[in-house]
Order: C-alpha cells, then sequence, then structure tokens
C-alpha cells in the first residue's frame, strides 16, 4: 500500500506544472502541447512511438521494480573510449577530443543544442530588504534578468531570482541555487493562441521535506547563501510553451527543429545567466556556486552542471530517468515515458525516436553516466529517497550507477570517483569522494539528504 501511494506521489508531482491551471486552460495546454509534438514526429518521421510503462504498480503495464530484470543491456558506452575505438589515456585527450564529442552527442540526440542566436540578459535588481531567516540577519534581494527580445517583441521573457546573504559577515560566501517549485504569473501576454495555456491561475510551492530547519536555515547557518530561480520564468513546463519562453524566444514563435534545446537545457541557460549576475555581485563568491534541484530539477541541475563549467558543486536530488539514472536500465521510468507528449518538451525532438521502432534506448550513443563525466572534475552529490517512501520509479539504484560509473573520469583527472559500483544499504553515505551518493530514508524530495550535503561540501568551500 506505501508503494502504491509513494508511486502516485510521483505521478501527481508530474501533473503539479499543468494542475495549477483552471480547467479550460489545461485542455488547451494538452491540444496543443498535442499540435506540437505531432509536429515534431512529423519532422523526425516518426509514425509512432511505444508507450511507457505505468507509474501505478498492480496493472498489467507497470514499469518494473524487480532488479533481477533491470540489467538487459550487454555493455555501456565507455566514456573513456573515443568514438574512433582508441582509449583515452591522458587529461588533455578527455578534454581535447572526448568531453567535446560526448557533450556534441547529449546536444545532438538528448537535450538539443542553445541556438546562436540567444539574447543577452540584463539584470535588475527590484528590491533590497535587511530581514532575517531563523534569527540570522540576512539581506535578500529580489532581481529580474529582463532577456533582451528585439530579435521578436512580442515573446517577453523575464528571469525571477531571489538571492540571500547573510548580513554579518565580511567577504563575499557561496552560494546554493535551487530550481524552485514556483510558479509565476504570467505578468506579460503570451503570443498567439498560447494565451489562455501559459497563464498560470495560481501560484503554489513544492510540498516541504521533513520538519527541523529548512534547507535555506541550513545553508546560512553554513555561512553561505542561497538563491532561489524560477524555471516557469525561462521556460513553460509542457510542449504547448515551447512557442514562447527563452526557446520561442530564438525561434521567432516557430516551432523547434529537432536537435533544438529542450526545457532542461533552457533551464541550464537560465541558471547560467543568473551566475553571470553573481559574479558582478559583490556579496556573493562566484568562485562557489552549488546548484541544487528535485526531479524534474534534478534532471535541470545536473544538466548545469555538465554544462556549465563555472558551476562548482551540484546536489542532484531525485533525478531519475533523464538525471543521473541510466537509461539503458529496465527500471522505472523508461524512455517511452520521457519521450511522451507530457515530458518530450524537456528534452530535443531527437530524443523521441528512441521510443521509435526500430530504435530503443540500447541505441542511445550515450548514457548517464557520461553526463555526470561531463562534470568532472567538479564535485557531485547523486541524492535518493527509500524505494519503499519515494517508490521505485525515480530507480535508485540507477541514478547511484551513473555516478558510480563516471568515476574513471574523476580519476583520471586526479579525483576521486564514488569508491564502488556495489549500492549501499540505506542511509549509507558514499562521501569520501568527488561524486558522492546518499540514499535517505525520506520521500520525493532532498530534506534529508541536505546536512549530508552540506558537511561534504564544506570540503570544497
Ligand atoms: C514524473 C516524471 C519524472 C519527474 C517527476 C517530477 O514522475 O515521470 O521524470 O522527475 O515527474 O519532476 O516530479
Amino acid at each position: 500500500m506505501k508503494k502504491v501511494l509513494s508511486i502516485s506521489f510521483a505521478l501527481m508531482i508530474s501533473s503539479l506544472a499543468i494542475a495549477q491551471f483552471s480547467r479550460q486552460a489545461q485542455d488547451s495546454i494538452r491540444q496543443l502541447t498535442q499540435a506540437d509534438y505531432t509536429n515534431m514526429l512529423e519532422q523526425t518521421g516518426i509514425a509512432s512511438t511505444r508507450q511507457g510503462p505505468s507509474g501505478t504498480p498492480g496493472q498489467p503495464n507497470s514499469a518494473n521494480t524487480d532488479e533481477s530484470k533491470a540489467t538487459q543491456y550487454a555493455s555501456l558506452p565507455d566514456p573513456l573510449i573515443l568514438n574512433n575505438g582508441k582509449k583515452v589515456k591522458s587529461a588533455k585527450v578527455w578534454w581535447n577530443k572526448r568531453r567535446p564529442e560526448i557533450v556534441e552527442l547529449f546536444d545532438r540526440e538528448i537535450y538539443g543544442r542553445v541556438p546562436a542566436n540567444v539574447p543577452g540578459v540584463k539584470w535588475e535588481v527590484k528590491t533590497t530588504t535587511n530581514d532575517s531567516v531563523a534569527k540570522i540577519p540576512v539581506i535578500t534581494k529580489t532581481l529580474v534578468g529582463h532577456v533582451d527580445n528585439s530579435l521578436y517583441p512580442s515573446i517577453n521573457v523575464d528571469i525571477d531570482l531571489t538571492l540571500v546573504t547573510p548580513a554579518k559577515v565580511t567577504g563575499p560566501v557561496p552560494v546554493i541555487m535551487e530550481f524552485g517549485f514556483v510558479f509565476r504569473p504570467r505578468t506579460t501576454p503570451a503570443p498567439q493562441a498560447q494565451t489562455a495555456a501559459a497563464r498560470p491561475q495560481a501560484t503554489g510551492s513544492r510540498p516541504q521535506g521533513p520538519a527541523g530547519p529548512t534547507w535555506q536555515q541550513q545553508v546560512l547557518e553554513a555561512g553561505w547563501g542561497y538563491a532561489i530561480i524560477v524555471p516557469g520564468s525561462i521556460q513553460a513546463d509542457n510542449g504547448a510553451g515551447l512557442k514562447s519562453g527563452i526557446i520561442g524566444l530564438t525561434n521567432k514563435g516557430q516551432p523547434r527543429k529537432p536537435d533544438d534545446w529542450g526545457a532542461l537545457r533552457a533551464w541550464a541557460w537560465g541558471a547560467a545567466q543568473a551566475l553571470d549576475y553573481f559574479e558582478t555581485d559583490k556579496a556573493v563568491d562566484a568562485k562557489k556556486i552549488g546548484i541544487e534541484g528535485l526531479s524534474r530539477y534534478g534532471k535541470a541541475a545536473i544538466v548545469t552542471m555538465a554544462y556549465d563549467q563555472r558551476f562548482a558543486i551540484g546536489f542532484i536530488g531525485s533525478s531519475g530517468a533523464g538525471g543521473t539514472k541510466l537509461y539503458r536500465r529496465i527500471f522505472g521510468e523508461q524512455v517511452e515515458n520521457l519521450a511522451g507528449s507530457d515530458e518530450y518538451h524537456w528534452f530535443a525532438g531527437n530524443f523521441i525516436k528512441y521510443a521509435a521502432d526500430p530504435l530503443t534506448q540500447k541505441d542511445l550513443p550515450v548514457d548517464s553516466h557520461e553526463l555526470v563525466a561531463m562534470c568532472a572534475p567538479r564535485p557531485v552529490f547523486i541524492s535518493a529517497g527509500s524505494p519503499t517512501v519515494e517508490g521505485g520509479w525515480v530507480d535508485g539504484k540507477g541514478m547511484f550507477l551513473g555516478g558510480a560509473l563516471a568515476s574513471p573520469v574523476y580519476e583520471l583527472l586526479g579525483r576521486k570517483g564514488m569508491g564502488t559500483i556495489e549500492m549501499p544499504p540505506i542511509e549509507t553515505s558514499l562521501t569520501t569522494g568527488d561524486v558522492a551518493f546518499r540514499q535517505h530514508s525520506g520521500g520525493h524530495t532532498t530534506g534529508p539528504n541536505w546536512p549530508y550535503f552540506i558537511q561534504w561540501a564544506k570540503r570544497y568551500f
């Protein structure tokens, strides 16, 4: 029963992004999403896709949660073998040849490319307030990143960012930025028919973690600051929104091409713009910026770390499929789910091909251990919840393996990897290396892992 509840919770979260809209707006989002999805199937020449398994246990098509059936692949792509078959033996070959090869494959087949014409952002500090968080005096700045829309003035993109730094400090502080589960009402009209779909009716935030000090308080107690960036202010979380937001702006309101970026890269791009701002703020040590997120925003956090080498550390919460979980594992969520009309907007259109015969996840030219490897040598902490409380959908072991199998790249670069490829028991921290893992006993949250992340991150900050 517990398991049933927890997996349904994951599904509930999946629909959270559109549950905030009125019934009418939800219908409109679905219709516009379907039209955009069909357009992408036409562009990629896909007649039909396979259906993904169900997240509800006990159905004929339930997702597999039996470990003995999970490893149906014979081998994984090797992050240290070049496309020409040669072994990478030096850091130089990794940086100059192999890493660029891996980046190109993730760009083209999975997350999509950031277009060359992506415009600049001008940051405006809207308010600066002296207040306190759990009795700690802080300075809170609310900011808006105005994206230059001279390219296509009917699409406006204003990135929402909040920065909170401790007031009683003598120098710049490290900052942990979270992709916040915050839904922002549009303040400007959306283009064309997307108006109704793109206008949230309410704001809301993610269900809270466990009782005790909040993550914000814990971060401040470590002497650091924190920031929250609102993903929906960069790019909407549905296919209907792909002709607006930063993706729509660069495409001048037209549909994406098959290798164009999806929402995950767009959110990561937004985080990089925030880092640009941090580089100009004297309260912040921009060489010590961490990125954290949960679930779809855990995926966004690992993509941010992988693509922008200025991010110093990552805390990747229950990122599951499309995050650090190996795509090739038949356990929990599958490529077919990610490539369906509810989630394809997170990825490049090309990714849908792997859910359409004759291709399968085994044909992906890379797997997610290579996404973690793209972060090397920078530290990454992979967080999971309990399989009985959070459920199997996120595939804790698959996420662990994504980190563990990236270790050879960390080692090539003179760092320490996970130290094992054996999945540890629950509540056992693997935090001796630069790729860390911990499965807490709670549900779909990073909550209980914050103290362990902070303790480990202090080695670097
Ligand atoms: C669904 C989806 C996951 C995603 C999660 C979330 O469960 O299948 O891939 O991570 O929603 O973001 O909450």
